[in-house]
């Protein structure tokens, strides 16, 4: 295991070893915003910390503002409402990242699709059974529909605390398209399985303006005020491995070559939730972390992933829903697990509607106890 980032003469891109800098001024760490710094490779004893869904329903702040919003939607479109849902997590535990308030669905929405949430029930959508569904999407996404997420943005960047980043996020095309063809969510994206099967032509096309979409849309993002963006392939555990490389694996590396090209610099996080045993999928890809779900040991993802990659992760939600000893011992193998590398602390999945905020509350103490 090589030693810490700020150990390595050259590391910030200087032969610092050569102009022999103080020994105390290579080893403090940098003075970057925590969750940037875990990003550039840095190891610190004490990781990092967001949750994934750390806004929303568990939280009794979160359901009182989404009561005063007509729909989901109309509240994800609504900045003075995204604004203060991003920021609500931040305030009550002053986590190191901020995630935008928005949905994965709204790219479905932006390309015309009829998108809908039921309370208690998930997305609705007019599924895309054939080619004459596919070809009521409109090109590109209607941007003006998207503006008051970019807008959002804008007013996160003056919002929130110094130290803390502000992360975008769109979901993979894969994970989108399997919604956009079922119309629900189902237990295994059957219907989009089936529907890449049958019609492999049309779901390639529909892959295609996912990939594009989402790089505009990320680019638009992160020139918001987006310093990091996370893609979440939630669903990319259940396609086997020629449908994995084809259906997944390919668009998310085409999605971030083009993120990369008109951005060079901002990191991206991929998480393939499920994609456990091809985790070295995503070795080439230009990462700076890989989120991990509650399923992956972290030596199997030290393994399969080059130490410049960060891993994200991987409590499992539900030790958050019942607290207690099992909490503090799913916390310590955690930090443990991941102690060797560059570490976020994050869930394996994200925050369930039924987490007890205590327990919110002690897992961001022991996290950051010395
Ligand atoms: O992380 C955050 O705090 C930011 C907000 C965020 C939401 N959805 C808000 C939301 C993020 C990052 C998402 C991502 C998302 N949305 C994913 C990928 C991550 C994952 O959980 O797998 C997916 C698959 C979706 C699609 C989606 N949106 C589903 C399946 C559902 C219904 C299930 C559920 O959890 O309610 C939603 C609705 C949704 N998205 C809610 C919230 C807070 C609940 C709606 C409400 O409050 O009325």
């Amino acid at each position: 295991m090589a030693g810490q980032p700020w150990d390595k003469p050259g590391h910030d891109g200087q032969n610092s070893a050569r102009k022999s800098a103080p020994v105390t001024m290579r080893l403090a760490p940098s003075s970057r915003k925590p969750f940037l710094a875990a990003l550039a490779g840095e190891r610190r004893s004490r990781p990092p910390i967001w949750l994934m869904r750390q806004a929303g329903r568990y939280l009794p702040e979160y359901r009182e503002i989404r009561a005063r919003a007509a729909s989901f939607l109309d509240f994800c479109y609504t900045p003075a409402f995204a604004v203060e849902a991003t920021l609500q997590p931040i305030r009550r535990f002053g986590f190191d990242a901020a995630i935008l308030f928005s949905d994965i669905l709204v790219v479905a929405d932006a390309l015309g699709q009829n998108v809908a949430f039921e309370t208690g029930e998930g997305p609705r959508l007019d599924p895309i059974c054939d080619a004459s569904g596919l070809s009521r999407l409109f090109d590109e996404p209607d941007w003006n529909r998207l503006a008051p997420v970019f807008e959002t943005l804008d007013r996160l960047k003056t919002a929130l605390p110094g130290e803390v980043t502000l992360i975008g996020f769109c979901g993979a095309p894969w994970t989108v398209a399997s919604y956009m063809i079922a119309g629900r969510g189902t237990p295994d994206q059957a219907p989009a399985r089936l529907f890449a099967y049958r019609h492999p032509g049309l779901f390639a096309l529909l892959i295609d303006r996912l990939v594009e979409a989402s790089a505009a849309y990320l680019l638009r993002q992160l020139a918001a005020g987006a310093e990091a963006v996370q893609i979440f392939d939630s669903w990319a555990g259940v396609l086997p491995p020629p449908e994995f490389e084809r259906w997944c694996v390919a668009p998310l590396a085409a999605l971030i070559a083009k993120v990369r090209a008109g951005a060079p610099d901002p990191p991206i996080i991929a998480f393939p939730r499920g994609a456990a045993t091809q985790l070295e999928k995503f070795a080439d890809m230009p990462v700076a972390a890989v989120g991990l779900d509650t399923g992956v040991e972290p030596s199997v993802a030290a393994a399969a992933l080059p130490d410049r990659v960060a891993l994200q992760g991987n409590l499992d939600p539900l030790a958050l829903v019942a607290g207690g000893p099992g909490l503090d011992e799913g916390i310590d193998r955690v930090l443990r697990g991941f102690a060797t590398r560059a570490h976020i602390f994050n869930l394996g999945h994200g925050v369930l509607p039924e987490t007890p905020v205590e327990h919110v509350e002690r897992l961001v103490a022991r996290v950051r106890r010395a």
